[in-house]
């Protein structure tokens, strides 16, 4: 059989085989196999006895990471809010190496676990379970956080409590997380050294072959800096008008109503789609939909029983219940929503601000009015909001190849 345009690379795998563990492992990770008896020791870097063939297919001339074109509404703002340092800049083989680590199993302890085990391209990145399970099958304590657009998050820090100053920083944290997957990252260095497929995709990427921590991070954090959504219907259509408040000429009469909603009187825009400053003053942006820095949104009530988001990581009072949100680019896509995951619907989080705002210390002065009085949107003005929210989808993101497993399971 003949393979345009494509390499493959076949090789052994450094970590013992998995057999349905390692299949389900690759395939975007829903349950992994886990319960496999594994007692691999940290250092391992031989390769063990019962490896198995793996295959990586990348196309022969690398996807294009680097460099993508922006509709107007975005690039306008773009530069505004890109948080990618002058020491990282993405490259089409720095990406491309970031992509195969970044569903590789074998970066986790016992090869059960890649990140793509708790981010989906299906789900935007996210994971459909309210707690995702990491290498041994333990769940972690919050909902795993869609990676759509982050490059674009202006104050560049990452978790649901920011405790990560950087893009770079984050991207190893989970490697070393006790429950995620376990690894340590010095012996997680020399195993991909003596792994037969990394020494030439870091030679691609960075110039030599060596393999070091801040490499792998590199490389990681331009891959998810190059996972860019902005092609959904929305914006289409706002490339076609002059205002985002005009009516889209490619929505239905009921998505420009919950747009208007979504802009007006439920105030969503208001923190999730934060005003910037331009020569002729602030000017609402319309094209992140995430917010300026992270707030309390009042879905708990002021307690130290709760999770306490920014507040535990920094012990500040002021700090209590704050969160920074995921884009709410493909929303209709990663359920479940919020830090805990708790609210299984859109309906459900539009309920939340109509009726169910909670007092709270911090909570923020644009949602006073609604812990007070709510906001008490009719059924139709409610419908129409989350139709307005689904065409923020974007299926060309989460169908591109470029993002996609570049592992086929063997067969
Ligand atoms: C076991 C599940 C799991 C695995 C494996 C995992 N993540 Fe995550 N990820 C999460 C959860 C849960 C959060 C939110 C945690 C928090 O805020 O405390 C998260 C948050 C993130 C964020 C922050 C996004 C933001 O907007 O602030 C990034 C980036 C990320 N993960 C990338 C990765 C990368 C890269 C890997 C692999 C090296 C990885 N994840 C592996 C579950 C996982
Ligand atoms: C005061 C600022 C503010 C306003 C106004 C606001 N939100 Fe939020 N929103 C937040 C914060 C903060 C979070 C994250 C809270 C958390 O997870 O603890 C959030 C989370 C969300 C999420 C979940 C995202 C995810 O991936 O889990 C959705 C969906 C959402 N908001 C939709 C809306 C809609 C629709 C409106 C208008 C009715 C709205 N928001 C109004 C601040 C706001």
């Amino acid at each position: 059989m003949r393979i345009p345009a494509s390499i493959i690379i076949l090789c052994l795998i450094t970590v013992p085989a998995l057999g349905q563990g390692l299949d389900q492992g690759l395939d975007q990770g829903l349950d992994q196999g886990l319960d496999q008896g594994l007692d691999q020791g940290l250092d391992q870097t031989t390769l063990p006895e019962g490896t198995t063939a793996r295959k990586l297919i990348l196309p022969s001339a690398a996807f294009r990471y680097a460099g993508q074109v922006l509709p107007d509404h975005i690039s306008e703002v773009s530069k505004l809010f890109d948080n990618t340092p002058d020491s990282n800049p993405i490259s089409n083989d720095g990406a491309t190496l970031g992509r195969v680590l970044f569903y590789d199993p074998t970066l986790s302890a016992n090869g059960s676990t890649a990140c793509s085990s708790c981010h989906t391209q299906a789900t935007a990145f996210t994971d459909a379970r309210r707690f995702s399970k990491g290498f041994e099958g333990r769940e972690v304590d919050r909902n795993s956080m869609s990676l759509v657009n982050l490059r674009y998050y202006r104050p560049g820090k990452f978790f649901w409590d920011q405790r990560a100053a950087t893009l770079e920083d984050q991207v190893l944290m989970p490697i070393e997380n006790e429950v995620e997957m376990g690894h340590h990252l010095p012996s997680l260095v020399s195993q991909l050294q003596q792994d037969p497929i990394y020494p030439a995709l870091f030679r691609k990427a960075f110039g030599t072959s060596k393999v070091t921590e801040q490499r792998l991070g590199r490389a990681l954090a331009q891959f998810i800096r190059s996972m860019v959504s902005v092609r959904s219907r929305y914006d289409l259509g706002r490339a076609e008008v002059t205002s985002v408040l005009d009516p889209f000429p490619n929505f239905s009469e009921q998505e420009n109503y919950g747009k208007e909603q979504f802009f007006g009187r439920a105030k969503c825009s208001e923190c999730h789609l934060p005003e910037i400053e331009s020569g002729r003053g602030a000017a609402r942006q319309s094209a992140f939909f995430q917010l300026e820095k992270p707030l309390v949104n009042g879905i708990d009530s002021d307690s130290v029983e709760v999770d306490g988001g920014v507040g535990a990581s920094t012990q500040r009072s002021e700090d209590w219940g704050r969160f920074k949100s995921t884009s709410l680019r493909n929303v209709e896509l990663t359920a479940p929503y919020m830090h805990d995951g708790r609210f299984r619907t859109l309906d459900q989080v539009i309920e939340h601000y109509n009726w169910s705002v909670k007092p709270h210390r911090n909570l923020d002065s644009r949602l006073k009015d609604f812990a007070a009085n709510g906001l008490a949107l009719p059924e139709v003005e409610k419908v129409a909001l989350a139709e307005f929210l689904k065409t923020l989808t974007d299926q060309n993101f989460v169908n591109d190849p470029k993002f996609s497993n570049p592992f086929v399971p063997a067969k």
